[in-house]
């Protein structure tokens, strides 16, 4: 049996999986922000003694891609100089950190599916301070799993794409929706259950994408929406708005390590 440690488990992913193991052979442990602030080295180091885990699955992180622009400090604080905290207890205590990153590593110039093997530039502060994460780890870790995902979005849980497109919808309202952002859209639960995957089956450590590998924009996505709920509302395709935060207009993930 794996004792199995999630961070920021109040978020879209760390619930996801408090509904997915309920049935897992392993002990699993679910840690917020109150319990477990991961800007906090003496809060995790009293957290993590004597208890042994041998994985830790750092979901918590900074996520909001437009205040990032403002609150760099903050964003940096998180996605950086936390997850460099994480990764000197993890290699104290001997534990296997999964941490998630993002598809805003790249700057979207490239013309087919970014894989694992191609050369990040991120465009804005998130995607940087996810980079800067990230690079933390492939430095500093004795043992890790990055697994960079893309468009995440969740059928049941919190608000996201699905849900607001889904209640506006609903209410019979107009949509306007982007189609100059590609992408490929990925469902949390499938993420979780990939993660999930790579505990028990244990692949080589280093750098996973994972996504649907379903290629397309908000705008095929809103119209797959509703036709998965037979509803009928106009969908009026707009572009990015260029005032703004940068993002890169074509970043699927695909994933050249199967196992
Ligand atoms: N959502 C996407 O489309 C997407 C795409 C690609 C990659 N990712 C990556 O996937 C991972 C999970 O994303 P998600 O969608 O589950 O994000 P989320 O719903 O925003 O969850 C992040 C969680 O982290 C918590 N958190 C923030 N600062 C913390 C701290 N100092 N200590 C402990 N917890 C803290 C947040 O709590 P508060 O609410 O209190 O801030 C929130 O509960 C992230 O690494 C994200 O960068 C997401």
């Amino acid at each position: 049996m794996k004792k199995i440690l999630v961070t920021g488990a109040e978020g879209q992913l760390g619930n996801t999986f408090k509904e997915k193991v309920e049935s897992s052979k392993d002990q699993w442990v679910f840690c917020g922000r109150k319990e477990f602030d991961i800007t906090d080295s003496k809060v995790m180091a009293t957290f993590l003694k004597d208890k042994q885990f041998d994985y830790c699955i750092n979901c918590a992180a900074y996520t909001n891609v437009v205040k990032a622009e403002l609150e760099v400090d903050q964003a940096y604080a998180i996605n950086v100089e936390a997850v460099k905290k994480l990764v000197h207890l993890c290699n104290q205590n001997q534990i296997t950190l999964i941490h998630i990153s993002t598809d805003y590593v790249f700057n979207g110039n490239k013309k087919t599916p970014y894989l694992e093997s191609d050369v990040t530039a991120p465009l804005n502060q998130y995607g940087k301070s996810k980079l800067f994460g990230e690079q933390e780890i492939q430095q500093n870790s004795r043992a890790f799993y990055i697994v960079r995902t893309s468009w995440l979005y969740s059928k049941t849980l919190g608000k996201n794409f699905y849900n607001s497109i889904l209640s506006k919808a609903k209410k019979g309202e107009s949509l306007y929706v982007v189609d100059d952002q590609i992408g490929t859209p990925t469902n949390v639960d499938h993420l979780a259950a990939f993660i999930m995957r790579l505990i028990s089956k244990k692949p080589p450590k280093g750098l996973y994408h994972f996504s649907d590998e379903k290629i397309m924009s908000w705008f095929d996505l809103a119209i797959k929406i509703l036709k998965e709920h037979q509803l009928d509302n106009t969908v009026n395709p707009i572009a990015t708005s260029e005032s703004g935060v940068v993002r890169p207009h074509y970043s699927p993930i695909f994933s050249k390590k199967k196992f």
